[in-house]
């Protein structure tokens, strides 16, 4: 497939067949992903693989830490990511320079475009995800982040149930500007 034809066939899709995603894989594919660009060549990322008893684990762990009345609430919200075989978090610095956060942010979304591209090429269905508890301190402490660390968006990855028709966008003749 050509690129413009991957760029043009992902969508996001969110029901998954029990498939399993191979770790080496992704591993693979992430390998590729980063090859995107970063200011200072910073590099400010890493993943975190979810996935088989390691992904019902982590679930179980911050369950665990809500309190009772929340718990059914929360897992219910937490479900609608999880359900995916594989969930890849993707992990970037805190950076006291509010410039070169954003730049940060902006690297780490390169690297995520590349990887829904590449699963996209092996046939993999993908959705980004950032639901409001990746902000809270008790789900990145059970994921194992550091106090310095926030996440950048959770990738719901898997082998997809049916794909969606991609949703149309603007035009760029209706929103570019030509100085020429
Ligand atoms: C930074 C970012 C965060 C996103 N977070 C969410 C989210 O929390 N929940 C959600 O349903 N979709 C989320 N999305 C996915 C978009 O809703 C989706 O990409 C958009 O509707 C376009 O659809 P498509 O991916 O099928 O082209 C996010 C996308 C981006 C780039």
């Amino acid at each position: 497939m050509l690129l413009n034809e991957i760029i043009r066939n992902r969508v996001s899709s969110n029901k998954f067949t029990n498939t399993k995603v191979e770790n080496n894989l992704i591993i693979e594919l992430l390998d590729q992903a980063v090859y995107a660009p970063n200011h200072k060549m910073r590099e400010p990322w890493r993943f975190i693989i979810l996935e088989g008893n390691g992904k019902l684990n982590f679930i179980q762990k911050y369950l665990d830490e809500i309190h009772e009345e929340q718990k059914d609430e929360i897992k219910k919200t937490m479900e609608k990511v999880f359900q995916a075989p594989m969930v890849v978090a993707f992990v970037m610095p805190k950076n006291s320079d509010y410039s070169d956060e954003l730049e940060d942010l902006q690297a780490i979304s390169a690297v995520i475009q590349n990887f829904l591209l590449l699963l996209e090429e092996q046939g993999l269905g993908s959705f980004w995800k950032t639901p409001k508890y990746i902000e809270s301190d008790l789900f990145k402490e059970v994921l194992g982040l550091n106090t310095n660390e926030i996440i950048a968006g959770l990738i719901m990855v898997g082998y997809a149930q049916s794909k969606n028709l991609p949703k149309p966008r603007k035009k760029a003749k209706d929103i570019t500007t030509i100085y020429s």
